[in-house]
Order: C-alpha cells, then structure tokens, then sequence
C-alpha cells in the first residue's frame, strides 16, 4: 500500500477497476456542485460519488462534459433512492438519472439503502440495467452482513462494492472481513466523520509529525486500509488538500495507532437495525 497514487485503482469481483479516491458531492448545492467536480477533475480525480437524492446529477454532468475529459476517463457513481426502489420504479429512476447526468451509462449504480422488502427486488432490476449496459457494474450501500447474506441468499449474487460510512471513529471489522471474504470492494463515505473529528488531538499530533493535515492522515489511512474513499469539499483548496496523500506513507505502527481509535461513532444513518 505504500506505493499508491491519484490514479492508483481498485478491482472489484465484477472486474471493474474502481479508481481508489474519489469526490463525494452529498450536500452540494447545485453550483457548488458544478465547480467542486470541475475543481476536482483538474486535480486528477478520477471518480465522481453523486446521487438521485442529492439533487445535483444534472450538475455533475455538466462539470463532466465541460472538463473535456472523455467521459471513458471518469468513473461515474449515483445511486438509487429508497423512494423508487422496487423492480420497474428502478428501471425508471435509472433512465432519470442518466438524463440529468447527460450520459448513456453510469460505471456504477449503487442501491443506496437496504429497504426492507424491497431492496431484493430492487437487485433484480439493477441486474437487468448491467445487462444493457446502462451500468457498467452495480453495487449497494449501506448494506450490514445481513443485508449482504440475504441477498446472497435471494439472488445468488454480491455486489461489486458496498459504500458505508467508515473512519476510525466507526470500524465494522466484520463488515469489512465479509467484503474481502467475497471480494466486495468497501468504500468508505464520510472518511472525515462528516467534519466532526477534525480537531481529535491524537490525529493532530499524528499529522504534525508528517507535516500533513488532520484530514489528510484520515484518508491516507483509509486509502492504506484498502478501501474505496471518497471525501467531499466544495472549497478547492480542501480538494487539492484531499488528493494529496501520496507522497507519504503512514508506518504501521501510526495504522494500529489510528485502527484502535473505533467508538462506534456513526455521524449518518444507522443502517445496523434495517431488518
Ligand atoms: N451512501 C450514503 O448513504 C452516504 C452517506 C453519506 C455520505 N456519502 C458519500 O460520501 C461523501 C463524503 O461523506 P460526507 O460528505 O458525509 O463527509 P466527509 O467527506 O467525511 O466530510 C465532509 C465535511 O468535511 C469538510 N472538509 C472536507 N475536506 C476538508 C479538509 N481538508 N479540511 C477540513 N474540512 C474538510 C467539508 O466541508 P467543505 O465542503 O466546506 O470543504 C464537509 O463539511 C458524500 O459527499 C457522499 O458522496 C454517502
């Protein structure tokens, strides 16, 4: 792990190359949006985390056509929203999302949260949107062991990549030993605890050894942890900031260090008690 890089990728079981950073856009504003995904694409990010719900796909599409980057370069996420889960609502939501996004594929379509009744049917017409192409690969997110188990169990597939909030505050080891056991790739949303853990004077002092900052020894440990991370700015200097952890490698003992640090500190949903 000590030789990663901006354009440093992931496989995932559906051989998908998964680039490893990537931007999240959850609670950008629709302008916001547009100049954070453009910011970030001139830095060298290569993957773009949106969603139906955050109100902002036809932003990030347009930060994507105006980049002049081929959009084969970029790696595309959104994810369906819970209100049209079920099979047909989620052939549908997939052909909205792809107009706003002004593209005729996504690179991965992510079922955003497990809801309960529906998300194995939701699978199925996911299935079927990879079968035409307009998904390269799908995933979930949100999805604890039970959730993977049972679809499993419904479909006889995994999917390609599960996101879930993870950083050092909230570490489901076992989550995360499932998805290697069955070669799911984690990504890890909200990597900086959402903001809320920045000021933790462990991580102060770990950084001002590396002359780094507190935000980027929490992605550097999560990119050295083999996850998929995708922190979001919509200020370009915390972008730039965001992207440059390559040139440094945290020891091992600074991992175990920052590894013990879990208390269950969720700043998101709590996906643990969706039956
Ligand atoms: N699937 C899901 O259910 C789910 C849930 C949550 C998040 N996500 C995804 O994961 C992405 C990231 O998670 P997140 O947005 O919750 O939180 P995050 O990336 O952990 O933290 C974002 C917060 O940290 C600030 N920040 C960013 N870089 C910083 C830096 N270098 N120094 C200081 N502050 C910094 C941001 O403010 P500024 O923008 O002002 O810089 C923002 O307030 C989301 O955008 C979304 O794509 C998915």
């Amino acid at each position: 792990m000590s030789n990663l890089e901006i354009t440093s990728i992931l496989k995932s079981n559906q051989s998908v190359s998964v680039p490893q950073l990537g931007l999240g856009v959850w609670k950008a504003r629709p302008k916001e949006c547009l100049e954070a995904v453009k910011s970030a694409l001139s830095f060298g990010y290569r993957h773009i985390d949106t969603a139906a719900i955050y109100g902002n796909e036809a932003e990030v599409g347009s930060a994507i056509q105006e980049s002049g980057l081929n959009r084969s370069e970029i790696f595309l996420v959104t994810k369906l929203w819970n209100a049209d889960q079920g099979y047909e609502s989620t052939l549908r939501a997939i052909d909205v999302s792809l107009k706003k996004l002004g593209t005729d594929y996504v690179d991965m379509y992510l079922i955003h949260f497990p809801v309960s009744g529906k998300r194995n049917e939701s699978w199925k017409a996911l299935e079927k949107i990879k079968s035409e192409g307009k998904a390269k690969s799908i995933g979930v997110s949100n999805f604890m062991v039970s959730h993977l188990k049972e679809l499993l169990k419904e479909t006889g597939t995994v999917p390609a990549m599960n996101q879930v909030e993870y950083h050092p505050f909230l570490q489901d080891t076992e989550l995360k030993e499932y998805c290697q056991k069955n070669g799911i790739l984690l990504e890890a949303y909200s990597p900086l605890a959402h903001g809320q853990k920045l000021e933790d004077s462990r991580l102060t002092k770990i950084a001002n050894r590396y002359h780094k900052s507190n935000a980027q020894i929490l992605i550097r440990w999560s990119l050295q942890a083999g996850n998929v991370v995708i922190p979001k700015s919509i200020n370009p200097t915390r972008i730039k900031e965001n992207a440059d952890v390559f040139d440094f490698v945290l020891s091992e003992n600074d991992m175990k260090e920052i590894s013990s640090w879990n208390e269950n500190f969720r700043t998101c949903w709590d996906p643990t008690t969706v039956e």
